[in-house]
């Protein structure tokens, strides 16, 4: 009786401590599987291309791209209805040109990476702000290629006298754009106030502003105010700072950067 009832409560604990390794088993998987969620981009291609396609060439993208113009210059873009053969590929590619003291202004591509290459002119002040909030800036010359890492914000702007010129690749068929200024403008003031450290009364006069550059055409090019920025002239300052000087400078230069833009 005594035995059989040893017998019985060594087999029960035997079956727990096999349903304990298969929940164990189970949460590793779950991470495996999520952590590799959170590295992959677009899904591999289940084909060698999308059904229907039959060009895989796109003539001419400055001129038959998804075009958007604004006072800082020009971008053209592709995406899957104009370039079928993008689908299921996971990359793109955009042509920008950017005119002096023009910006890309602070922004996010929530699905991809972009690797950028500056064909001619600027030069360009570029860089991105990482989770810590460490901000990570270069002067970026002609022939030069840059990264900004996934989802991170990031910004470009031309610091030359000549229009710029870039390239950007992007490890998705859809990165995404979202511009940081006009977005956080949808939220309600009594959220934005907090993060901006301010007021309604200032908010309401920035809001007016950025819904007359910005609504309705969110990937356009800004102008930097001419009063921040000289054609030509702000290279050195930023060069020898960004080369002299440590992180701490390179956030305060950021913020200075953002208060101009
Ligand atoms: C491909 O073309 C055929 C014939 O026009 C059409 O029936 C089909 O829906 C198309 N497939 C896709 C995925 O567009
Ligand atoms: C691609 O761009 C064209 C032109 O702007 C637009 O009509 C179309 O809806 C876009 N397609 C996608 C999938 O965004
Ligand atoms: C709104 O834009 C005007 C014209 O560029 C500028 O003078 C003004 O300072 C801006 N207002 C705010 C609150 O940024
Ligand atoms: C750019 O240069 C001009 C002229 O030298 C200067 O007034 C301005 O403060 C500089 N802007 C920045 C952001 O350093």
């Amino acid at each position: 009786m005594a035995a059989a009832a040893a017998a019985h409560g060594r087999s029960h604990n035997l079956t727990l401590v096999m349903a304990l390794m298969i929940c164990v088993q189970v949460l590793l998987v779950i991470m495996c599987c999520s952590s590799m969620c959170l590295v992959k981009a677009d899904p591999d291609p289940l084909t060698d291309f999308a059904p229907n396609v039959t060009t895989f060439t796109f003539k001419d993208l400055n001129q038959n791209g998804v075009i958007n113009v604004g006072p800082g210059g020009r971008r053209a873009a592709l995406n899957i209805t104009i370039f079928p053969a993008l689908i299921s590929q996971g990359i793109t590619v955009v042509r920008f040109e950017l005119l002096p003291c023009g910006t890309n202004p602070p922004h996010t591509h929530p699905r991809a990476s972009e690797l950028l290459f500056l064909v001619s002119g600027g030069p360009l002040l570029a860089g991105f702000v990482d989770t810590s909030g460490v901000a990570h800036l270069d002067i970026i010359h002609a022939g030069d290629v840059t990264i900004f890492p996934r989802a991170l914000l990031h910004f470009e702007t031309n610091l030359g006298t000549e229009t710029a010129v870039f390239i950007s690749g992007l490890n998705s068929q859809n990165p995404g754009t979202l511009n940081a200024g006009f977005s956080e403008f949808q939220i309600p003031d009594i959220a934005i106030a907090s993060a901006l450290y301010t007021n309604i009364p200032t908010l309401d006069k920035i809001r007016a502003n950025i819904s007359e550059f910005e609504a309705g055409n969110l990937e356009a090019l800004q102008k930097s105010p001419l009063a921040h920025c000289v054609p030509g002239k702000n290279i050195s300052d930023f060069d020898n700072v960004l080369r002299t000087m440590g992180i701490g400078n390179q956030q305060h230069l950021l913020r200075s950067l953002l208060k101009s833009a």
